[in-house]
């Protein structure tokens, strides 16, 4: 479970919305600079542009893993993305070995905004998990299946895997998880995220036969026979990302008519129809390297979130790049941290009242530990 210390309404930040964005980037700046070191603020790409400029460091959720896990002047950790970014960056940043070298001195990790969630995340419930779990156990042996979280999930099914010989994956290490995970048992139970788990397995050569769906809501089983059950090798859990959800493969078919040589690149979330179609499917920071590294005039049709996409477009005026769908794909919790929010936080820290304060509680830190540290190690 985690804790929400000090949690504070909207109420608190209105007088924040009236203004302006040079106004509260100036006063963000005051208190980086009055802060210093002791301050780091981590900003995943699919922050909007005015925010990111703010953060110290930027990346995709392995990459916040890993610099939340190094930290170490900081005292504060403000988190621009969502809850389970925020609990895993309190996890990390507070391990035993890290509260030992400072002495017991935690870092306090904020989330600007404790509406910024993450709805696959929220298509998991630990008692849901845990239910499917011994179901599961009636038909075939646990000790067989390896449970692996990819990293959008709540604290408490990180600390379900740690508890089961699990681990938990992001989408740039997802494949090496699998191959982790295959290496110590036949079978794996992969949640919340159905599609990225599908994705990666069918390229390791898993068949969709051998990838029945668990759907909590549907009864027995997850609605799958027992004869299913017994032949998987990867059990899927019924989860999606309602952005990526939105991408079709008739947008990738339209594309392909109308921008001959256009290349399609996506985040492995995106439904198995889109993903199979494209010429590149990856996490966030290997949808960047691979722009970053195309030569000009390259054209490309992008799935993935909208504003990752614009800033793209607008940082590489050398390649031509397009968002592969018609409607506004945007993820709005991601969007929920806006300066408003990001400089209130930040003068509650300053106050030395730091409100929003993600704490995820010891024994869920301990048992997810054992399941993040192995995910910084499969890379
Ligand atoms: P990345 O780890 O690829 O940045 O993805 C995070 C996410 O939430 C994608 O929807
Ligand atoms: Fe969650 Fe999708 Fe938003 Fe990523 S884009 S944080 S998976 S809702």
């Amino acid at each position: 479970m985690s804790l929400v210390i000090a949690p504070r309404s909207t109420a608190a930040v209105l007088p924040y919305k009236s203004l302006s964005n040079e106004e509260l980037s100036s006063r963000i700046e005051a208190v980086r600079k009055q802060l210093g070191s002791r301050l780091m603020i981590l900003g995943h790409h699919y922050q909007q542009d005015e925010v990111i400029k703010h953060s110290d460091l930027r990346g995709d959720s392995y990459q916040l893993s890993q610099m939340a896990a190094a930290s170490s002047d900081c005292r504060y950790i403000v988190f621009c993305g969502v809850h389970f970014m925020a609990e895993t960056a309190d996890i990390l940043a507070n391990r035993p070995e890290k509260l030992e070298a400072r002495g017991g001195e935690r870092v306090t990790v904020v989330l600007p905004d404790m509406a910024a969630g993450c709805s696959m995340a929220d298509m998991a419930a630990i008692e849901q998990v845990e239910n499917a779990w011994q179901e599961l156990g009636e038909v075939i042996d646990t000790s067989d299946i390896t449970p692996v979280t990819y990293i959008n999930s709540a604290a408490s099914l990180k600390a379900f895997c740690g508890r089961h010989g699990g681990i938990v994956c992001t989408s740039s290490n997802a494949r090496s998880v699998l191959e982790w995970s295959f290496a110590r048992r036949k079978r794996v139970f992969f949640f919340p995220d159905q599609h990225l788990g599908r994705n990666t397995a069918l390229k390791m050569g898993v068949t969709e036969e051998e990838m029945p769906v668990y759907d909590p809501y549907a009864g027995d089983l997850g609605g799958n026979s027992e004869a299913a059950i017994s032949a998987s090798r990867v059990i899927l859990w019924k989860g999606h990302c309602s952005v990526h959800q939105m991408f079709r493969k008739e947008h990738v078919d339209q594309f392909r008519a109308r921008i001959p040589g256009i290349k399609i690149l996506v985040h492995p979330e995106c439904p198995r129809e889109v993903n199979d179609l494209a010429d590149i499917s990856g996490s966030t920071s290997k949808i960047i390297q691979t722009v970053e590294a195309a030569p000009a005039g390259t054209k490309w049709a992008i799935g993935t979130e909208l504003h990752l996409v614009q800033r793209l477009k607008q940082e590489h005026p050398e390649q031509e790049i397009h968002f592969l769908s018609p409607v506004i794909c945007m993820c709005a919790t991601m969007y929920r941290i806006d300066l408003a929010h990001l400089c209130w936080s930040l003068e509650q820290i300053a106050a030395g009242t730091p409100s929003n304060v993600i704490r995820v509680d010891e024994q869920t830190t301990t048992e997810s530990l054992v399941a993040l540290s192995r995910m910084l190690e499969v890379k």
